[in-house]
Formats: C-alpha cells, sequence, structure tokens
C-alpha cells in the first residue's frame, strides 16, 4: 500500500466511526416513483417551461459555456440580463452574477476582508461564508446564534478598525429569519458592514424579494446581500448586491470572480427568467408558505420563516435508518446528523415546495411522521 493509500484509508475509517460517510452515486431527483422533498427547488422552477425555454434560447444565441474569465471575454448578454433581473427584483442598486453561491460568497468576504478588518459571523452561516472568513486575512469572532448582545459586545470591543458582520436572511440549519432590522440597527451604531447571504431569502421571503428587501434595507449604504440562483429560482449561479462601487470593487479584486470562467448562459438565462417569474407571481410564493403551514401543523412545529420545515429525531444513527426508509418507500428527505449540524441535533427536513399540492404535502408530512413514530425516534 502506498503511503496515499494509507493515508485515505485511514481518512476513510475516521469517517465511518463518526457516522459521516456522504454519497455522491446516487441519483436524486422527483421521478413518476419518488418525491423529492430534499430539494432546494422550492417554487419548482427547474422543471418550469418557461424557465427551460430561457436556458434553451441564451444556449442558441450564445453557445453553452462563457469561454473565459468575465474578466477578459467570458461577459455575455445573459449576465448583464441576469444583473438587471436580480436588481429589479431584490431593489439594489447593482449586482455582479458569480458562478455559484459559494464562489459569491468567497469572492465578497476576500475582497471586503484584509488585515484591518475583523469578520464577526453568526454561529449559524453556511460553510462557504466559514471558508470566505477564512480566506480574507481577517480576524474572525463567531458570535452565538441570533445573539446580538453577544454581537453588541463583540463589535465594542473590537480591535480592528473596520468590521463585518456575516449573517443569512433565512438560515440553513433552522430556516429561522435573521431580524435584520435589528442587526442593521446594530451595526450601524457600531458603524459595521453586514453582509446577509440571501440564499435561503430569494424567492422566499417578502414576497419572493428577499429579507434585506422586506427589512428596507435594499441599497442601504452598510448593508451588502449575496444571492444563490440554484434554490428558489431553479437554475445555477450565484450574485453579490449593493452599491456600483461595491460591484467595481468586486469586478478588480474578488479572485473568485476574476480567476474563474463565468457562468454558463443557459443558467443565467433561466436564473433571470425566474427572477421574473417570481416578481410576477406573487401566488407561487405564497403557496410555498401554505405548504409550510400544512407541514407545521402536521409535525407540531413552529413554521418555519424559509421553505425548509424540520423534525427533531432522538438519535444520529435513527435520522439515518428513517432516511433509508423513507427512501425506500420513494420519499426523498434531508437529514441533518451531527457533526455536521452547529447544534448537535439531529434532524429530519423537508421542503414544503410550491410545485407540489396541498394533498401531497399533507401525505408526505404525515408518512415522514409516521415513521418517526414507528422508530420511536421523536425527539
Ligand atoms: C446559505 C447558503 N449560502 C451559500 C450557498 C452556496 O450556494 P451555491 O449552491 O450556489 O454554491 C448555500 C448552498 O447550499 C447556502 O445554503
Amino acid at each position: 500500500m502506498s503511503a496515499m493509500d494509507t493515508w485515505l484509508a485511514l481518512a476513510a475509517q475516521d469517517r465511518e466511526r463518526r457516522g459521516i460517510i456522504r454519497r455522491a452515486d446516487r441519483i436524486g431527483g422527483a421521478g413518476e416513483s419518488t418525491l423529492d422533498l430534499a430539494s432546494n427547488d422550492y417554487l419548482g422552477l427547474t422543471s418550469d417551461p418557461r424557465v427551460r425555454a430561457a436556458a434553451i434560447r441564451a444556449i442558441e444565441r450564445e453557445g453553452t459555456g462563457a469561454r473565459a474569465s468575465r474578466v477578459v471575454t467570458g461577459t455575455l448578454s445573459a449576465h448583464l440580463e441576469l444583473e438587471r433581473e436580480l436588481c429589479e427584483l431584490t431593489n439594489q442598486p447593482a449586482a455582479l452574477v458569480f458562478s455559484s453561491g459559494y464562489l459569491a460568497n468567497l469572492g465578497v468576504l476576500t475582497a471586503l476582508g484584509g488585515a484591518d478588518a475583523q469578520i464577526f459571523s453568526d454561529a449559524h452561516v453556511h460553510a462557504s461564508l466559514i471558508d470566505a472568513a477564512r480566506l480574507s486575512r481577517a480576524s474572525v469572532e463567531r458570535f452565538p446564534h441570533a445573539d446580538l448582545v453577544a454581537l453588541r459586545g463583540a463589535l465594542a470591543n473590537r480591535s480592528a478598525p473596520r468590521a463585518i458582520v456575516v449573517v443569512e436572511s433565512i438560515y440553513s440549519v433552522l430556516g429561522d429569519a435573521c431580524d435584520l432590522v435589528a442587526t442593521a440597527a446594530l451595526c450601524a451604531e457600531q458603524d459595521a458592514l453586514l453582509v446577509v447571504d440571501e440564499a435561503h431569502g430569494v424567492g422566499v421571503a417578502g414576497c419572493g424579494r428577499g429579507g434585506v428587501h422586506a427589512a428596507a434595507l435594499a441599497g442601504a449604504e452598510h448593508v451588502v446581500m449575496t444571492a444563490t440562483m440554484s434554490k428558489a429560482l431553479g437554475a445555477q449561479g450565484g450574485a453579490v448586491l449593493g452599491s456600483h462601487a461595491l460591484r467595481e470593487h468586486l469586478v478588480n479584486t474578488a479572485r473568485s470572480f476574476i480567476f474563474d470562467t463565468g457562468l454558463a448562459p443557459a443558467a443565467a438565462a433561466a436564473a433571470a427568467e425566474a427572477c421574473r417569474i417570481v416578481a410576477a407571481e406573487p401566488q407561487l410564493v405564497a403557496s410555498l408558505g401554505a405548504n409550510g403551514d400544512l407541514v407545521a401543523g402536521i409535525w407540531g412545529v413552529a413554521r418555519a420563516a424559509g421553505a425548509v420545515h424540520s423534525l427533531r429525531v432522538s438519535t444520529p444513527e435513527a435520522a439515518a435508518r428513517i432516511t433509508e426508509r423513507l427512501r425506500e418507500s420513494g420519499i426523498l428527505v434531508g437529514c441533518f446528523r451531527p457533526p455536521s449540524v452547529p447544534d448537535g441535533i439531529s434532524r429530519l427536513r423537508m421542503t414544503a415546495n410550491a410545485a407540489l399540492s396541498p394533498a401531497q404535502v399533507s401525505h408526505a408530512a404525515e408518512v415522514i411522521m409516521a415513521a418517526v413514530h414507528d422508530e420511536g425516534a421523536l425527539a
């Protein structure tokens, strides 16, 4: 066995011992015999004929790839159209499209960070923001989830001249909303910049226009927003939204923008069409909320601010067993277990997808609840 093989085998054993084996060889997605309640396609737009047609038209017009970085020859009309539609939807002055939400987060924090900055990040923020903060050369401090008292103390005692606070408008872990009005007011008072990841907010919160818009913070000088096209917008790609000066700064300094090929035109055009649909059809976003009410009622949990509801399960092993049983019966649910959850609690997660009928959503929520009861695993 080579040294590399030995090292890989040890790493695999360690994963096995910790019960975190991930798989990327199972084909997901909804089909005739499967109901996909684990996906982030909250509004069902990946299969909307208008979104698909927009992607096809973009391929016919601009080809299948962007061919280069956007700062070379890779900026296409589909990117500029998407930036316009995102600004229109969220009421932001300017947008810059990256090739994923992960890269948008990496880009914004590395471009705004630096040795003279300190980043304060909520304990529940996504891995992309954690990685971005680490790469930013700023010092990084985590504050307890949604604890504005702790954040105020940390900001008041900061050691660096510039402070950047990082939150999500709707958190992926619990589906709860950040109090953006209070957080932005605190940031203004403490002269800090607020970066809000709206991955789970766009298409969901504030009639689909996002949490920053709902909090009347779009265009606020000290608030920057990031978004992904890969969830409610049913496409792929990411964006940073804020002032024109911020956009200009990112074009010149964000390494995940400069040294990356532009987003594929099909994805950009699909996301632009999805923005138009979200803006024009508030009833689509409303049906996501109505389906969420059904899930919360059946599970006896609080209604999540986001599209995903979660049900606490007694042990990680039970959560994995139930997920597998549901998969065998054609229902795909998310399974979050330690160590990948920040609060150490195992959960099954279900998207209250707007494309499903109330009957389908109720039936699925009941089947999931019954499976948890059968295992005696309700926490
Ligand atoms: C909060 C949050 N931010 C960023 C991302 C990354 O987005 P993308 O999938 O477009 O890279 C995700 C995706 O899981 C997310 O949940």
